[in-house]
């Protein structure tokens, strides 16, 4: 039976649902959208939009981890997003920075672990310094798993796959999907049950293409910035409400 996940009140403001705390989505993903629009809307700077953007991420991210969530992966930068104004670019990985060198101090008191994921080459020295240092903190943690996508793309990560997959000189035959996801950048990292996309758009741009595969999807039209609590408290609902049938009946 589906349960209803949307309750408004008279005045016509959504009130606040509780997901069942009990069965929560293992693995979250989420496309963190709109915080240039939020911006604009505001006669602010596109990068205003992101340091907020950066905020709201963080305050998830808690959430995420008081209730009990395993995992949590962000979008945070795509490989398509280098062709932005370097000026927006330059703003967004000094963002990173400044979110890493605040969780390093956090790892080990919040018991969190951070992996970045998305080919670090191109990255400022500095960035690659802070991720390995992050990395290296996280091996013990067993709270919850942040993966922060960072010069992502999902068919940039299955050719980085094919060549590594090549490269072990494994026999065709012998190749199944275990070996695909296992050559992921997210390898180790179960699939994710729901992504969760603010901002409006209905598409996946480029995240999570292999892993994605039997993800549950959320669209809504609030932006980044102001996704908050509630937000994610009636994606999980929504979540919570289908049947997940894998192909069976
Ligand atoms: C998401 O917000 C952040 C990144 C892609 C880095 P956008 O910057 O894409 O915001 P919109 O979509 O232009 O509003
Ligand atoms: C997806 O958002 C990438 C991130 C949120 C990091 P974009 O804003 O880059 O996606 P498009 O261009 O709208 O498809
Ligand atoms: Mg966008």
């Amino acid at each position: 039976m589906l349960r209803p996940f949307r309750k408004y009140k008279k005045s016509g403001r959504e009130e606040s649902v509780q997901p069942d705390f009990s069965r929560l989505p293992r693995h979250i993903a989420i496309i963190m959208d709109g915080n240039g629009r939020w911006a604009t809307m505001r006669g602010l700077a596109r990068t205003a939009g992101h340091r907020v953007g950066s905020e709201t991420f963080r305050n998830i991210a808690t959430l995420c981890n008081d209730i009990g969530i395993e995992y949590l992966t962000v979008y945070a930068f795509s490989t398509e997003n280098w062709a932005r104004p370097k000026t927006e670019v330059d703003t967004i990985l000094a963002l990173l920075g400044q979110y890493l060198r605040e969780a390093i101090e956090e790892i080990p008191k919040k018991n969190i672990s951070l992996r970045i994921i998305g080919d670090q080459a191109p990255l400022p020295d500095e960035l690659k310094a802070l991720i390995q240092r992050a990395d290296a903190l996280s091996t013990n943690s067993t709270g919850l798993h942040v993966n922060v996508c960072i010069n992502y793309g999902g068919r940039a990560e299955l050719v980085h796959a094919v060549r590594r997959i090549m490269t072990s000189g494994i026999e065709p035959s012998a190749i199944d999907e275990d070996t695909i996801s296992a050559n992921l950048d997210t390898a180790g990292i179960p699939d994710p049950d729901l992504i969760i996309r603010p901002s409006g758009e209905i598409r996946t741009s480029n995240f999570l293409l292999w892993e994605s595969a039997y993800a549950e999807y959320y669209f809504t039209p609030v932006l980044w910035p102001d996704f908050d609590r509630d937000e994610l408290y009636r994606a999980i609902c929504s979540y919570q409400a289908r049947s997940r049938r894998f192909g069976a009946i």
